[in-house]
Parts: structure tokens; C-alpha cells; sequence
């Protein structure tokens, strides 16, 4: 007997998880956008000391990392989300924004989460195809909005494809969606972003209560591994309504003890954002001189189409052979391009050596 589940469950997109973490012997883990930087030394020391309050349930309000985050971004402690990574609280976004007869509008190709919110909810997703430079469509995401619209994603810079646009044009964007329309403006890399300040875009959010930033510890930080992200939100109702349709305990003492530590550290954050670009330059020339032009990334990962009469499947196959893993663009809205994250000086050289091997 095969159990019945819900229609959602044939409707909701299976998550394109990197392939052969199986792998033996060191592998170049270029697949998840990561960071290749372990954690420093206090975070992990913070994680270690919250080991031992385990007996103990994680506090439900996440006070400390809100107060925290509230004192460096200047946002009231109750208009921010804490999730268990920032994918938690879009999710929870979903759930709490959408329903059958709305709509939801993002740009596609875009990070791979955003169809799973109208599958899920039974809503329409209405993706909008990126410009011809891989970047969104700012006017074309516009004239899809309407009067059943719910919730409009826009992510910058954007997943898989690196690119950001200027903030101000962002800006005008918000400015024109109508009140009761919430915009999520996921900002999980915007620390890499050249073109742009990461505190730029929180004056936004005193101009619009509907505006809710997206921003995560998983990328620059480096603690994808404990799962902590968190939405900084331009009214208080945002935080309550996510709040209420998840579970009671949705951050981990680890996760929380960890974040606090790591938001002490922000001059490590600003030698990583110059060692990744600094990396991220040598990989852009790497992959010129093999003929290939990359997006304009103002990210921590590079987006390219491997060229006419070449097959992505199999350079994706011969570079795990040589122990590099990068993800497909098949997997991620566009067949016959490649994503590749920016890792240590070595592995970026490894990585440029096995697909120069390959062409
Ligand atoms: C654009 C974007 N948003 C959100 C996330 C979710 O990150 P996390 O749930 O680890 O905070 C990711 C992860 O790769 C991403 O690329």
C-alpha cells in the first residue's frame, strides 16, 4: 500500500543538492557557493561553550542575536526575523504571504528555493526572465504585478547568476510596488557586492514597511554548517507572521551563540570580501584566457555558459573526476552554463587546470 500524500508534495520542486559529497581523498568544494574559510577561532570557542547547555531548549526569542543585530544595523529588535538559515525565513514567507489565487513574482533563473513558495501554497509563481547580461528585469518583474500579487522577490546579487544591479535602481523598483505588496530583497551576498555598501540598502526599510532585507551568516561568515539567516523587516507584523507559522524553536543555541560571536568580527569580514575578490579576479582571467566570458559577478561565485558544441553534463562529470564539484546550470534555470564557486587560491587553480584539461 502507497500512502497518500498531499497534492503539494508532486508540485514542490526536490532541492538540486550538490552531487558526490561521497568523494574520496580532497575534493574542491566549488558547488554550494560557500565559504572556504573555516570559522574563526571565538565563534568556534562560542559553539563549543553553548555545547554545554544542550539539556536546555535554544531561546525561542533569539534575544541576544536580535539585540545584537538590531544595535548593528540600526533596525528595532522586533522587525527581526531569525531563521534557521536565512531559507527558513523565506519559507516562512511564503507560508504566511501566500494561498491559492495569489500571485508571487521573481526572476528566473534565480536562487532555486523561490519556486518551492508557490508550490507549497498553491499560489502562481510568475518568473520573469533575466536581461540579456544576466540580470533581472526590474521593469518586466513591474507590469507582472497585480492586484493578486502577495509577495515579489528580488535578489541581489543574484543566485546562480553573480550579478547586482546599481541599488538605486532597486530603490525606484520598491518604490513603485504598491503597500500591501511585501518585497523580499535577499541579500545573502550582498557583502561581496562592489557596487554597493551592505548598510545601504537598511535606509530602504525606513521608506518602506513592506520591504523586508534577507541576509545570512551561511555565506561571508561561514557557518552554512549551523544554519542561521535572518530578515531584517520594515514593519514589525513581517516578524510576527513568520514567527507564528513556524515551529516554537527554530534556531539552535549553537547557531545563535555562534552569531552573535561572529557579528564582533568584522574585520575578518572585510579581509574575506578582499581575498574573495582578489580570488574571484584571477578565476575571471582564468576562464578568459580559455575563451570564456563570464557574468559580471558581484558575488562569491562566477556564472558562464560553456560555449556552443560543448556539453555541461560532461564537463561537470570530468571535473568531479579530477575532484572539483561545481553545479550544473541545468540544475539551477539554464542549461549549458556552469556555476562555480570562488574558493582558496589552490582550488580555484585546480579547478581552472581540470577545465582547461577538459576543453
Ligand atoms: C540567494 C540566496 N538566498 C538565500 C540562501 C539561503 O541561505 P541560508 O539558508 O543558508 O541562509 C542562499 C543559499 O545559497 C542563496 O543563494
Amino acid at each position: 500500500m502507497s500512502l497518500e500524500f498531499a497534492s503539494k508534495v508532486r508540485r514542490i520542486p526536490v532541492y538540486p543538492a550538490a552531487d558526490a559529497y561521497a568523494l574520496e581523498g580532497p575534493v574542491a568544494m566549488l558547488a554550494s557557493n560557500e565559504s572556504p574559510y573555516p570559522p574563526v577561532p571565538a565563534v568556534q570557542e562560542a559553539v563549543a561553550k553553548a555545547l554545554g547547555g544542550l539539556n536546555r531548549y535554544p531561546d525561542p526569542t533569539n534575544a541576544a542575536l536580535r539585540r545584537k543585530l538590531a544595535d548593528r544595523h540600526g533596525v528595532p529588535a522586533n522587525r527581526i526575523a531569525i531563521g534557521n538559515g536565512s531559507c527558513d525565513v523565506l519559507l516562512a514567507a511564503g507560508e504566511a504571504l501566500l494561498e491559492p489565487g495569489a500571485e508571487l513574482v521573481y526572476a528566473w533563473p534565480a536562487f532555486s528555493v523561490y519556486p518551492h513558495l508557490a508550490a507549497a501554497s498553491g499560489a502562481r509563481a510568475l518568473e520573469v526572465p533575466l536581461d540579456a547580461e544576466h540580470r533581472h528585469d526590474l521593469e518586466a518583474m513591474r507590469r507582472e504585478i497585480t492586484v493578486a500579487t502577495r509577495l515579489v522577490i528580488v535578489c541581489n546579487p543574484n543566485n546562480p547568476t553573480s550579478t547586482a544591479l546599481p541599488l538605486g535602481e532597486i530603490a525606484a523598483f520598491i518604490a513603485d510596488v504598491p503597500r500591501h505588496v511585501c518585497v523580499i530583497l535577499d541579500e545573502a551576498y550582498v557583502e561581496f557586492n562592489m557596487l554597493q555598501d551592505p548598510d545601504d540598502s537598511l535606509d530602504l526599510l525606513k521608506k518602506h514597511p513592506n520591504l523586508v532585507l534577507l541576509r545570512t551568516f551561511s555565506k561571508i561568515y561561514g557557518l552554512c554548517g549551523l544554519r542561521v539567516g535572518y530578515g531584517l523587516a520594515g514593519s514589525e507584523e513581517f516578524r510576527i507572521a513568520v514567527d507564528q507559522v513556524r515551529q516554537p524553536f527554530f534556531c539552535n543555541a549553537a547557531a545563535q551563540a555562534a552569531a552573535v560571536e561572529a557579528l564582533n568580527h568584522q574585520d575578518e569580514v572585510a579581509r574575506r570580501v578582499e581575498r574573495n575578490l582578489a580570488e574571484r579576479v584571477g578565476l575571471e582571467e582564468g576562464l578568459r584566457e580559455l575563451g570564456i566570458e563570464p557574468a559580471d559577478s558581484q558575488a562569491n561565485f562566477v556564472w558562464f555558459d560553456v560555449g556552443e558544441g560543448r556539453e555541461e553534463p560532461e564537463i561537470v562529470r570530468g571535473l568531479a573526476e579530477r575532484g572539483v564539484l561545481v553545479r550544473a546550470g541545468a540544475a539551477l534555470g539554464r542549461e549549458g552554463a556552469l556555476r562555480v564557486t570562488v574558493g582558496t587560491q589552490a582550488e580555484n587553480e585546480r579547478f581552472l587546470e581540470a577545465l582547461r584539461a577538459l576543453l
